[in-house]
């Protein structure tokens, strides 16, 4: 797999001459199914076309390790995301690249991780009990919508700090017209259009966002119970601060990336924890056993293997995002092929989770493969639903944290019932979903 600009490999096998759409179809369909035909077909590195650019897919976790490990430098993260993304979001951590990347990320890490973790715990906790609280009866209740409601409460209030419910529900509704054009090309500011409403609803959430950053500069900029506060006093190894532009675009990255994932992880898991009555009733005895009828704490997230085998083949069999892409900055060979720059590569999350060397029998969901008595996604590389190497997920620990307090708090007190007659249809583009959003009934415990 040696590195150099020699001219004489060929392209990777793939069809030719493809109009602008490209392929871009068929992969948004269905992501693995894409990938694992033409790896029968081509092997483990072809080119196709997608999202208007020319794409080399590099399959499995040598690939993997190859783009997002050993050699990032030969990539761009922000070349890698379409125009609607980087136009709209501007410049936060996903978005940017080398030297600004790294200034970036080593201020906002201590943010997501170690002690502050543990002062999020607190509101986690409270808004799942008040969201849950209010999902009884309703029927029928859309776990997606539910848990994207939730999961956005929770981003926004451990990001930027309790604003009044009116605020508060006044920037979800600008986020969700945001979000929804991010994924929507033409990047043309069109009125009416998703990219053009996005684009209103982007200038309208840098308004508020910078009130608030005012708001906090001048009064309590010494809070350090949110994110905001947290990075308002991070510095660099030059003592300097983000200035607001900055941080602006960091906050519209953390709450995007920061809810969308965590909302379609937690629906997957219900899902599977639903159809697989055996692996519930398990998960259910952990929780009585470990949390028992009390309150749950903090050291209890430590003593649920099964809940943590559980979460692991959710992200296995249902990855957020199918894969990433970068674009190539540098020249490179590849498996006896040569990628120009200009391109973008693709590595596949679905293909690798679904591999038949990697994984026995794939497609089942079997937590227990996860357990200390089996080897399975030990290897680097394997399991990726949160990216790998120096940019995998700066949230992991935020979001492994806030799936376990909710899977905890629904486990102990909720029955849950698959309503009939609805699509599990994955509708994988933007971030994976059932086609109906998993209807559910909900009861109390006591009740059912
Ligand atoms: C189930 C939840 C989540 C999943 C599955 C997930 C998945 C991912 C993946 C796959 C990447 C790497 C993308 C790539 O390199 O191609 C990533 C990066 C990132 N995630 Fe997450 N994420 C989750 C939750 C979160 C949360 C809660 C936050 C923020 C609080 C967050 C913030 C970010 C950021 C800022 C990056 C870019 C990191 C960098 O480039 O250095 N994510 N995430």
């Amino acid at each position: 797999m040696a590195v150099s600009t020699a001219h004489v490999l060929p392209l990777p096998p793939g069809p030719r001459n493809l109009p602008i759409i490209g392929e871009t179809i068929q992969w948004v369909r269905d992501p693995l199914h894409f990938a694992q035909e033409r790896y029968e077909r081509y092997g483990a590195v072809w080119r196709t076309h997608l999202l208007g650019r020319p794409c080399a897919v590099l399959l499995g976790p040598e690939a993997n390790k190859f783009i997002l490990g050993s050699h990032i430098h030969l990539f761009s993260s922000r070349t890698g995301w379409g125009k609607p993304i980087t136009s709209l979001i501007g410049g936060g951590l996903s978005l940017i690249d080398g030297a600004e990347h790294r200034r970036h990320r080593r201020m906002i890490q201590p943010a997501l991780h170690g002690a502050m973790l543990q002062r999020y715990f607190a509101v986690m906790l409270t808004r799942t009990a008040e969201h849950t609280a209010t999902w009884i009866g309703q029927q029928p209740l859309k776990l997606f919508e539910a848990f994207k409601q939730l999961s956005f409460d929770i981003a926004a209030r451990l990001m930027l700090g309790a604003q009044s419910d009116a605020e508060a529900e006044q920037f979800r509704r600008l986020f969700h017209v945001f979000t929804s054009g991010l994924f929507a090309p033409p990047a043309w500011k069109v009125p009416g259009t998703p990219y053009g409403k996005a684009w209103r609803a982007g200038q309208q959430l840098r308004q508020t966002l910078q009130l608030i950053i005012d708001r906090r500069r001048v009064t309590d900029v010494q809070v350090q119970d949110d994110i905001l506060g947290l990075l308002l006093q991070a510095r660099d190894a030059d003592n300097q601060g983000f200035t607001d532009e900055e941080l602006i675009d960091e906050l519209l990255v953390l709450l995007w990336a920061g809810h969308d994932t965590v909302t379609s992880l937690l629906t997957w898991t219900l899902y599977e924890l639903l159809c697989n009555a055996h692996v519930y009733r398990h998960a259910v005895a952990e929780q009585m056993h470990v949390v028992g009828a009390g309150r749950l704490e903090l050291a209890h997230l430590k003593r649920l293997p099964l809940l943590d085998c559980i979460l692991r083949e959710a992200e296995r069999l249902h990855p957020p995002a199918p894969g990433g892409f970068r674009g190539v900055v540098t020249p490179f060979e590849y498996g006896g092929y040569r990628i120009p720059a200009g391109w973008t590569v693709m590595y596949s999350s679905v293909f690798t989770h679904h591999m038949s060397t990697l994984w026995h029998d794939p497609p089942r969901f079997d937590p227990d493969r996860f357990a200390p008595h089996r080897d399975e996604g030990r290897k680097p590389f394997t399991l990726i639903g949160f990216g790998g190497g120096p940019r995998v997920c700066v949230g992991f620990a935020f979001a492994q944290m806030q799936m376990r307090i909710i899977v905890s708090h629904l486990l102990r007190n909720f029955r849950f019932e698959l309503l009939p007659g609805q699509s599990f249809k994955p509708v994988p583009v933007p971030t994976k979903m059932p086609k109906d959003g998993l209807l559910v009934h909900v009861q109390e415990q006591s009740a059912a």
